[in-house]
């Protein structure tokens, strides 16, 4: 546990450059901190926290254009970082561009132990609708690629990405060439680490002859466990895996979540992110959400301890 600022001692983007260990030294009061978690090691010379932060829902209704209240998405950046959370996902496709923005927005210049991770490769036309996938489009054209690259850079204002990303491969583009375009930017010196999302184990072996993976995000909870061999791959290979919709439907209202939380006195959700943790130390959980509150209900299952025997009933109970 460590304590947090007041809010007058938050403001000004060089609170972010001190640790968040540095800060809490002079505070009143106690919250969670993502230390708690632990620390992975990302491409051998970055380490962060394993409890990481998604930056989808900052953006407006439908993953589209600005939230509805800018100065709040800021403030819970800031509350984000000032957590000890030091990885934050996002995407040129996250709004489009308004996560990145804000990201920049609320927390440039950044503090040194932040590491900001992007994507590229989904293209957008729209909010997303009730259907959910309509008006996300993969593009893997390595021109697309680099690109987008460009673009991330710009607004985050950084002249290096410390990791970056593919959202998605394209079946339209031969899946060589789309990773050839992030070969060329490592090689350039615009990105320095290299991951891939929503993969199987073939495209990662494919990716590692072209080119060092040091994270794979693909969709992992309580519920959906299609990643369960991919999770092996990583811990093999030391790779992070960072699972998205961590919480997002699975296990709620599941009857073995439900005891557990009520034993510790959590939250289901609490529960659930704890399940994540324990379930592999390659495991780095990018909860995501627009409000400062929920943050805060989610970064306190950092110091929720599951004994052998409750990982082992969720684990069974899918
Ligand atoms: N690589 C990919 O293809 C991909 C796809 C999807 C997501 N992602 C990344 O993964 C991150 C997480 O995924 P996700 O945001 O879809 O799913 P998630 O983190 O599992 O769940 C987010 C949902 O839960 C709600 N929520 C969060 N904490 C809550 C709390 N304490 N109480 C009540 N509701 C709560 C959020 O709403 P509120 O905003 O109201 O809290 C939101 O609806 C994203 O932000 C993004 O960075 C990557």
């Amino acid at each position: 546990m460590i304590t947090v600022l007041s809010t007058a001692e938050m403001s000004g983007p060089a609170t972010y450059r001190r640790s968040a260990r540095e800060r809490a030294k002079r505070k009143s009061y106690t919250m969670p901190d993502a230390s708690s978690a632990g620390t992975i090691d990302l491409g051998g010379d970055l380490t962060v926290n394993r409890f990481g932060f998604g930056a989808m829902r900052i953006t407006g209704d439908g993953f589209w254009g600005p939230p509805r209240d800018s100065d709040e998405a800021i403030a819970l950046l800031r509350r984000v970082v000032e957590s000890g959370v030091n990885f934050i996902d996002t995407a040129d496709s996250y709004g489009p561009n308004v996560s990145e923005e804000l990201i920049a927005e609320a927390l440039y210049p950044y503090p040194d132990d932040l590491v900001v991770t992007t994507k590229a490769g989904m293209s957008r036309t729209g909010p997303n609708d009730a259907q959910a996938d309509g008006f996300w489009a993969r593009d893997g054209r390595p021109d697309r690629i680099i690109e987008a690259c460009e673009g991330s850079l710009r607004r985050l204002k950084v002249d290096e990405i410390s990791l970056y990303q593919l959202h998605m491969p394209d079946p339209k583009v031969p899946f060589e060439e789309t990773i050839g375009a992030f070969v060329r930017l490592k090689e350039q010196g615009k990105i320095r680490h290299f991951g891939l999302s929503n993969v199987n184990e073939e495209q990662i072996r494919i990716a590692q002859r072209m080119i060092p993976v040091v994270s794979v995000q693909n969709r992992y909870n309580l519920d959906d466990r299609r990643s369960e061999s991919i999770i092996d791959l990583c811990e093999q290979e030391q790779i992070a895996f960072t699972s998205y919709a961590p919480i997002l439907g699975g296990g709620h209202g599941d009857k073995a979540v439900r005891q557990i939380a009520k034993q510790h006195g959590a939250s289901e959700r609490q529960v659930m992110l704890a399940w994540l943790l324990a379930r592999s130390p390659q495991n780095l959980p990018i909860p995501g959400t627009g409000h400062k509150d929920h943050f805060e209900e989610n970064l306190a299952a950092v110091d929720l301890k599951l004994s052998q025997a409750e990982v082992a009933s969720l684990t069974r109970d899918v």
